[in-house]
C-alpha cells in the first residue's frame, strides 16, 4: 500500500478507537482497504483486554428446534428446504442439555431456533420458569426470531435477560435480496428497538459475504451498530447451503470477517463479540483467529448429539460430532494455546464510560 494512503487507513482506525463513530464515507474507505490489519487488530485485543481481561466468555448453545415458517434465501432450515429432517426438543430435553451445561461450568444458556409456531408463547414461558428455577445464577437468552412486542415482553418478565436477533442488514434493497417479500425489514428493526426499550441485553449481527453486501451496505451496518449501541454483534461469514437459492453463491472470506470483528471491537470497546462457529467452519483455526482480531467469546453447542446434525444451517458445519463436554475442552484448550482463558461466569457487558461512547465526532 502507498504511503499516504497506509497513514490515512491509520488516521482512520485512530479516530475510530478514540471517538468510537465514523461518518459513512470513512465506514465506506475502512472497509474497502481492509489496510493495516495488525496494527488495527493489536489495537483491538488492547481495547478487549482493557475491559475483559483474557477472559473469553462461553455460551452455551441449545438449538432446540429446525422448524421454521420463514424462506431466508440463504437458510438451510427454511420451510422450502424438504431435504432437512426436522427435530423439536422436549422440556425435558432441554433440561437435560442446561444440566449437562452447568455441570461443565456454563453460567448462560441460548435457546435458538427457527420461526416455530409450536412452541406458543406459553410453552416458552413454561421453559424460561423451568431454566430459571432451577439455575438461578445463569443468564438466559432466546434467539427464536420475531415476535410480537408483547410477548417479548412476556419472556422478559418471566425472567429471560438476553435476546439475539441479528438484523442481517441495516440496507432494506439488500435485505429485499436476502429474503422474501413477506418478511419484512421494518419489522425486524423494529423487533430490535423494543427489545431495548424492554431492557434486554440485546445482540444483532448480519453474515459477511452475503450475496448483494457491499462496502455500502456494511458502512450502513456500523452506523447502525453505533446507533442501536447493542450488548452483542455477532458476525459470521455466509456459508453457502446446497439445498437453498443460494447454493452455487460465493462464501464470505476469512480476512474481511476478521478485519470487521476488530473494527467493531473498536466502535464499541465493551461489545461481547463472539467468534462464531460459521468463522471455525471456513477456517479450522477461525475461531483462534476471531479472538485475535477482538472477539472474546465463544459459543460451544450444547444441543443433543442426534440432532446437531439436523440444525444446518449451512453445509460442513463444524461439531456436529461431539458431546458437549469435548466440546467445552476443546474450547478451552484452544483458547489457552493463543493466552486467552475460558470464563465461566454469566459474562455480562462490563459498563464502558457512556460519555466515550457517545461523544460526537468533532
Ligand atoms: N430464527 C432465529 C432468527 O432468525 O434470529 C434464530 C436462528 S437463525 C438460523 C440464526 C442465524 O443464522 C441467522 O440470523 C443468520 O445470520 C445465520 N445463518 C443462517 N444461514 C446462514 C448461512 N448460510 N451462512 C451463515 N450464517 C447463516
Ligand atoms: Fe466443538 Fe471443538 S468446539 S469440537
Amino acid at each position: 500500500m502507498q504511503n499516504y494512503r497506509r497513514d490515512a487507513v491509520r488516521k482512520l482506525i485512530d479516530k475510530l478507537s478514540e471517538k468510537h463513530r465514523l461518518s459513512r464515507e470513512e465506514w465506506s474507505l475502512l472497509i474497502e482497504s481492509q489496510g493495516e490489519r495488525e496494527y488495527l487488530f493489536r489495537r483491538a485485543r488492547e481495547l478487549s483486554r482493557q475491559y475483559y481481561g483474557n477472559k473469553v466468555f462461553t455460551r452455551g448453545l441449545i438449538e432446540f428446534t429446525n422448524y421454521c415458517k420463514n424462506n431466508c434465501y440463504y437458510c438451510g432450515i427454511r420451510r422450502d428446504n424438504k431435504e432437512a429432517v426436522r427435530y423439536r426438543l422436549t422440556l425435558e430435553e432441554i433440561m437435560d442439555c442446561c444440566s449437562q451445561g452447568y455441570e461443565l461450568g456454563f453460567r448462560t444458556f441460548v435457546l435458538q431456533g427457527g420461526e416455530d409456531g409450536f412452541y406458543t408463547d406459553d410453552k416458552i414461558v413454561e421453559i424460561i420458569q423451568e431454566i430459571k428455577d432451577r439455575y438461578p445464577d445463569c443468564a438466559l437468552t432466546l434467539s427464536m426470531g420475531e415476535r410480537e412486542n408483547d410477548s417479548y415482553l412476556r419472556f422478559y418478565k418471566t425472567g429471560a435477560d438476553r435476546y439475539l436477533l441479528r438484523h442481517e442488514t441495516a440496507d432494506s434493497r439488500h435485505y429485499a435480496k436476502l429474503h422474501p417479500p413477506e418478511l419484512s425489514f421494518k419489522h425486524r428493526m423494529d423487533c430490535l428497538w423494543n427489545l431495548k426499550e424492554i431492557g434486554y441485553q440485546v445482540g444483532c449481527g448480519f453474515m459477511v459475504g452475503s450475496p448483494g453486501q457491499t462496502k455500502e451496505t456494511l458502512a450502513e451496518d456500523m452506523l447502525f451498530i453505533t446507533e442501536l449501541q447493542p450488548d452483542m454483534v455477532g458476525i459470521g461469514p455466509f456459508i453457502p447451503h446446497h439445498s437453498t437459492p443460494f447454493a452455487e453463491e460465493i462464501q464470505g472470506s476469512l480476512e474481511q470477517t476478521l478485519y470487521l470483528l476488530g473494527l467493531l471491537r473498536l466502535l464499541k470497546p465493551n461489545l461481547l463479540l463472539p467468534a462464531t462457529t460459521a468463522l471455525g467452519t471456513i477456517d479450522p483455526k477461525g475461531r483462534e483467529k476471531g479472538i485475535l482480531a477482538g472477539a472474546n467469546v465463544v459459543m460451544p453447542n450444547l444441543s443433543p448429539v442426534g440432532v446437531r446434525k439436523k440444525y444446518e444451517l449451512y453445509d460442513n458445519k463444524i461439531c456436529t460430532g461431539d458431546e458437549a463436554a469435548e466440546c467445552r475442552q476443546c474450547l478451552g484448550r484452544r483458547m489457552e494455546a493463543i493466552g486467552y482463558e475460558l470464563a465461566v461466569d454469566r459474562g455480562d457487558p462490563v459498563n464502558c464510560p457512556r460519555e466515550a461512547v457517545n461523544r460526537k465526532i468533532e
